[in-house]
C-alpha cells in the first residue's frame, strides 16, 4: 500500500523519465501552500538549470505528460516552475477508505526486517537517576515501539549499571553501619566454614536493608570517597573483591541489586516504560577473562602504565579520542570493558543487525571508542552500533534539572509531582468530575505521563529543553494533555453515535475540511518512516499534534451527529479512523488516552 505522496512521486518520476530526465527529479512533497495545492514537485528547476533551459517550459511539458492521470484534479505551474498538484476527490476518497479499513491505519512496514536491540534507561544501583536517564527512557521506549511497529524484531534492554566502583562504596558503607552484618559477611567470605544458621542469619539481616538505606548511604559514601583516600582505596578493593565474587560481598550485592531493580522497574512502569531484558553490567563479567585473552592473542591490547588498552584513534580524526581502557592498573574491568563485553554477549545471544544506544550526548566519545574497539575486535560490523545521543532537560537556570532542594531528581518524585499537577489541571478544567476515584487517579496518571513524555518527544532529541511543568501539563497548546483531550473528545462523539444506533459508512468528500483531514491521515506513513530512519520520534509527535488540530477544524466545519445519511456515515468513519491513527501514534510515543475525562 502506498501513500499519495509516493504514488504521485512515481507518476512524476515517469513523466520526467519520458523527457529523458532522471526520475529523482519527480520527488513530491506536501504543498507549502495548501490553499493552492495538495502536493508540489520542484524538479523542473534543477532540470532546467542543468540543461540551460527555461524551468517553466520543462514544468509545462511535465504537466502535459500527466494529462489524463485520474489521480489528479489539476496540475498547475506556479512561480519560476513549481508544479502544483491537486488530488482528485475520487482518488482521495479511495485512499481514505483504504486507510479506514487498514489495521495499520495507513502505515507501511519495512521490507527487510532486522533484529534490533535498544539499549536504554541505563539506571544504576545506588546512584540516583538523573534527567539523562529520564530522557533515555522516554526516547528509548518510543524508538522500541516505532521499530517494532515498522516490523523489526526488537528487544529493549535496561543495561543496569550494577558492577562498578559505586558497588564497593556501597558495600563499605553498609558494613560500617551494620557491625553484626559485617561479621556475617566476613564468615560467608570463607564459604568452607559457613553454617546453615549463618546463611539464614545473613539473609535476615540483609533483608532489613532497604532501598531508602541505600539512597541515604550512597551519597555520603560517594562524597567521602572523593575526600578520603583510604576510604576510596577500600571501596576500590571491595569492588575488586566483589568482581572476584567473594561470596559474602557477592550475596550482599545481590540483595542491593534486587531491591533496586524491583523499585526501579515499578517506577519505570508507572512512566509506561517496560524493558524486555534487564541485563546488568555484571551479567557479562564472566565473558571478560576470555575476551581479554582473545584481544591479547590478536595483539589488540597494549600495555600503558600498568593498564591494558586498545588504541582506536584514526588518522584524520577531528577530535582526539582516548584509547579504550580494558583492564585498569588495579586489575578491574571498567565501564568501557563491560560495554565491549556486552557487544560480544549480544552478538552471541541475540545476533543484532543493529544496536541503538539511547544515551546522553555527553557520552558520545565513550561510545565512539567502544564501537571502534568492537569493530576492530570483530564483535560488530561497522555501522551496526549507533549512539542515539540527546541533549539535557534543563531547569529554568539553564542547567540540568534539579529538584528545589538542589538534588538530582528521583523518578518516583518526578512522577508524583507531575501527577499532583495533573490532578490540579483536571480539576481546574472541570474534567473528570464524573469519574469514580480510581478512574480519576488513573486518568491523572495518564495525563501526567503524557505531559512528561510529549514535552520530551516533541523536541528533536539533540535539542535541550527547559522543564516547565505548568506548560507541559496544560490542556491547551502543543502538549500531551491536549492530545489526550482531543482523543477523548473523538471517543465521546463516537460513543454518542453508538448510543443513537448510527452506522459508519464509506468516506466521501463534501467539504475542504475533509480533504485536509484525509491528506493528514495519508501523511502518517511518511512521518513514521522518517521518525524511524532518523531515530527521531519528534516527527511522529508533530504528526499526532497536527492530526489532533486538523480533526478539531474538521469537527468545527463538518457536523457529524447532526448530519444525515451517507454524509454522516462517512464522517463517522473519518472520526473512527482519526481516532485509530491518533491512538496508534500516541502508543508509539508511549502514552495512552483514557476513555473519558
Ligand atoms: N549506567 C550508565 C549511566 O548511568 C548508562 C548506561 C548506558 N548504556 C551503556 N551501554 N553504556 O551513565
Amino acid at each position: 500500500m502506498t501513500d499519495l505522496k509516493h504514488r504521485l512521486g512515481d507518476a512524476l518520476a515517469a513523466a520526467f523519465v519520458a523527457l529523458d530526465l532522471p526520475p529523482e527529479l519527480g520527488r513530491v512533497t506536501p504543498s507549502d501552500r495548501p490553499d493552492l495545492a495538495d502536493f508540489q514537485c520542484n524538479g523542473a528547476l534543477p532540470a532546467a538549470k542543468k540543461a540551460g533551459r527555461n524551468p517553466r517550459d520543462i514544468a509545462t511539458q511535465i504537466a502535459e505528460g500527466l494529462a489524463g492521470n485520474p489521480d489528479l484534479a489539476s496540475v498547475e505551474i506556479a512561480g519560476p516552475g513549481f508544479i502544483n498538484l491537486r488530488i482528485s476527490d475520487a482518488r482521495l476518497a479511495q485512499r481514505a477508505n483504504e486507510i479506514a479499513t487498514d489495521p495499520r491505519v495507513g502505515a507501511d512496514q519495512v521490507e527487510a526486517p532486522r533484529r534490533v536491540l535498544i539499549d536504554y534507561g541505563g539506571p544504576n544501583v545506588a546512584k540516583p537517576m538523573h534527567v539523562g536517564h529520564l530522557r533515555s527512557s522516554i526516547l528509548g521506549e518510543s524508538l522500541k515501539r516505532i521499530f517494532r511497529f515498522r516490523g523489526d524484531e526488537v528487544v529493549g534492554d535496561a543495561h543496569f549499571g550494577d558492577w562498578g566502583y559505586q558497588m564497593g562504596l556501597l558495600i563499605g558503607a553498609v558494613l560500617d553501619e551494620n557491625p553484626g552484618l559485617s561479621g556475617l559477611v566476613e564468615r560467608l567470605n570463607s564459604p568452607e566454614t559457613e553454617t546453615v544458621t549463618e546463611g539464614e542469619a545473613f539473609k535476615a539481616q540483609a533483608d532489613t536493608i532497604t532501598l531508602a538505606d541505600l539512597d541515604r548511604l550512597y551519597p555520603a559514601a560517594a562524597a567521602r570517597g572523593k575526600e578520603d583516600a583510604d576510604y576510596r582505596d577500600r571501596a576500590r578493593r571491595l569492588t575488586v573483591e566483589l568482581q572476584a565474587k567473594r561470596p559474602g560481598y557477592y550475596r550482599l550485592w545481590q540483595h542491593f541489586a534486587r531491591v533496586t531493580q524491583v523499585a526501579l522497574a515499578r517506577d519505570f512502569h508507572a512512566l509506561g516504560v517496560d524493558f524486555d531484558l534487564w541485563r546488568g553490567e555484571s551479567d557479562v563479567d564472566g565473558l571478560i577473562p576470555d575476551m581479554v585473552h582473545d584481544l591479547d592473542q590478536r595483539a589488540l591490547l597494549m600495555d600503558d602504565q600498568g593498564a591494558r588498552i586498545i588504541r582506536v584513534a584514526r588518522q584524520g580524526d577531528k577530535r582526539e579520542l582516548p584509547p579504550l581502557l580494558v583492564v585498569s592498573s588495579a586489575g578491574s574491568a571498567m565501564y568501557g570493558t563491560t560495554d565491549l563485553a556486552t557487544v560480544l554477549d549480544r552478538k552471541q545471544t541475540f545476533g543484532p543487525d543493529l544496536v541503538l544506544y539511547a544515551v546522553d550526548q555527553r557520552q558520545a566519545d565513550h561510545f565512539e571508542v567502544v564501537f571502534r574497539a568492537a569493530v576492530l575486535a570483530g564483535y560488530a560490523v561497522e555501522g551496526s552500533l549507533e549512539h542515539i545521543g540527546f541533549g539535557t532537560m534543563n531547569g529554568t537556570d539553564g542547567k540540568p534539572f534539579k529538584t528545589r532542594e538542589g538534588g538530582v531528581l528521583k523518578l518516583n518524585d518526578l512522577i508524583e509531582m507531575t501527577r499532583t499537577k495533573a490532578r490540579e489541571r483536571l480539576t481546574e478544567a472541570g474534567l473528570g468530575s464524573e469519574l469514580a476515584p480510581e478512574a480519576f487517579e488513573q486518568t491523572a496518571s495518564q495525563v501526567a505521563v503524557a505531559a512528561l513524555k510529549f514535552a520530551d518527544l516533541s523536541n528533536y532529541r539533540g535539542t535541550s529543553y527547559v522543564f516547565d511543568l505548568d506548560r507541559f501539563s496544560s490542556f491547551e497548546g502543543k502538549t500531551g494533555p491536549y492530545l489526550l483531550y482531543q482523543a477523548v473528545r473523538v471517543k465521546s462523539v463516537l460513543r454518542r453515535a453508538t448510543d443513537q444506533g448510527l452506522q459508519a459508512g464509506p468516506i466521501q468528500l463534501t467539504d475542504p475540511a475533509e480533504r485536509e483531514l484525509i491528506l493528514l491521515l495519508d501523511a502518517f506513513d511518511s512521518a513514521l518512516s522518517e521518525a524511524y530512519d532518523k531515530r527521531a520520534p519528534n516527527l511522529l509527535a508533530e504528526h499526532a499534534y497536527k492530526l489532533a488540530q486538523t480533526f478539531s477544524r474538521f469537527y468545527a466545519a463538518c457536523p457529524i451527529l447532526p448530519a444525515e445519511g451517507a454524509v454522516r456515515a462517512s464522517r463517522l468513519t473519518l472520526a473512527q479512523t482519526t481516532l485509530k491513527q491518533l491512538e496508534l501514534a500516541l502508543d508509539l510515543l508511549g502514552m495512552h488516552a483514557p476513555d473519558r475525562m
